[in-house]
């Protein structure tokens, strides 16, 4: 993209938080399918560019990786149950589901309890990542999302598979079959915004189960720090648990003394940091 004149101007003419990376290559994908090299590249884009444009308006990066649910259901499985699950920038809500995953963590695995169908991921562990030997009782959940891909709509699901970088097929094929557990089970995904929703939707959730607010690669859209500060301030005045999994940045705070790794999650609980995690779920450092 830095090296195509016409790439960057194409950027220009869209709003600033418009001009992600991963919006453009998914956009871009969708409508004129994969360029094999730069040239044909500037081909799709001069061709395309209005039709191209106007997907990176209409749409938003909601990227739904269920794949993390490898770094968080270790996490979960820690917690007191049963478990109330709320995900707040939940997308589809197909992180709300680690209860129905199988998870080969290497040198463990957790069969998922519906047997075959259902998705198996892969994820490198360092040797203190606790790996549990069940899954968490999730007796009730719930999403809440700016505008939630419904996962019956084949435009929104083609959307969601083209924010899955192409040369990651097993990614995909991960999805897919998420995807298709989820569509058993639909998770609950509110539209909403976490910023002046999430009140409303914490009085939801049963008394009798432990409740937990999650979040992954979701706060980072929210780019005004003091709407990021509210959020922790509502997450530690409410009797809850806190799961944030999000890269250093967005909470400085989590971070404080720990050596920064690059292009790593860090995963926190209740304010407090747990593990690095791989951004895809891919891997789970434990501290
Ligand atoms: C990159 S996706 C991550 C989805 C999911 N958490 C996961 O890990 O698979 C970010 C999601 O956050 C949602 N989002 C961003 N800002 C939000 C806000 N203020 N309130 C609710 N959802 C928001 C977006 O719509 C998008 O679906």
């Amino acid at each position: 993209m830095a090296g195509s004149l016409r790439a960057l101007a194409f950027l220009q003419t869209l709003p600033p938080d418009r001009r992600q990376p991963n919006l453009f290559f998914a956009a871009l994908r969708l409508v004129g399918g994969l360029p094999e090299a730069g040239v044909a590249f500037d081909d799709v884009l001069t061709r395309e560019g209005d039709a191209i444009a106007a997907v990176m308006r209409a749409r938003r990066t909601q990227t739904n990786e269920p794949g993390r649910c490898a770094c968080l259901l270790p996490l979960l499985a820690q917690l007191d149950g049963p478990l109330a699950l709320i995900e707040v920038g939940a997308s589809a809500g197909l992180c709300l589901l680690p209860d129905l995953y199988g998870y080969d963590w290497g040198r463990a695995r957790l069969d998922p309890p519906g047997g075959t169908g259902a998705p198996m991921f892969p994820c490198r562990v360092n040797v203190r990542a606790p790996l549990p030997e069940h899954h968490p009782e999730i007796v009730w959940r719930a999403g809440l999302d700016l505008s939630p891909p419904d996962l019956g709509d084949a435009a929104d699901v083609a959307w969601l598979e083209a924010l899955v970088w192409p040369e990651q097929t097993d990614r995909l094929a991960g999805l897919r079959q998420a995807t298709s557990i989820a569509r058993q089970a639909p998770p609950p995904v509110m539209a909403g915004d976490l910023t002046r929703d999430l009140e409303a939707l914490i009085a939801q959730a049963p008394a009798d189960a432990r409740l937990v607010v999650m979040h992954s690669a979701v706060l980072t859209y929210v780019s005004d720090p003091g709407a990021r500060a509210d959020f922790a301030r509502l997450m530690r005045s409410r009797d809850l648990h806190w799961i944030s999994n999000e890269a250093p940045g967005v909470f400085p705070d989590h971070a404080e003394g720990l050596t920064p790794r690059e292009d790593m999650f860090l995963m926190a609980l209740d304010g407090r940091p747990v593990a690095w995690t791989g951004p895809h779920g891919q891997s789970l450092d434990w501290l």
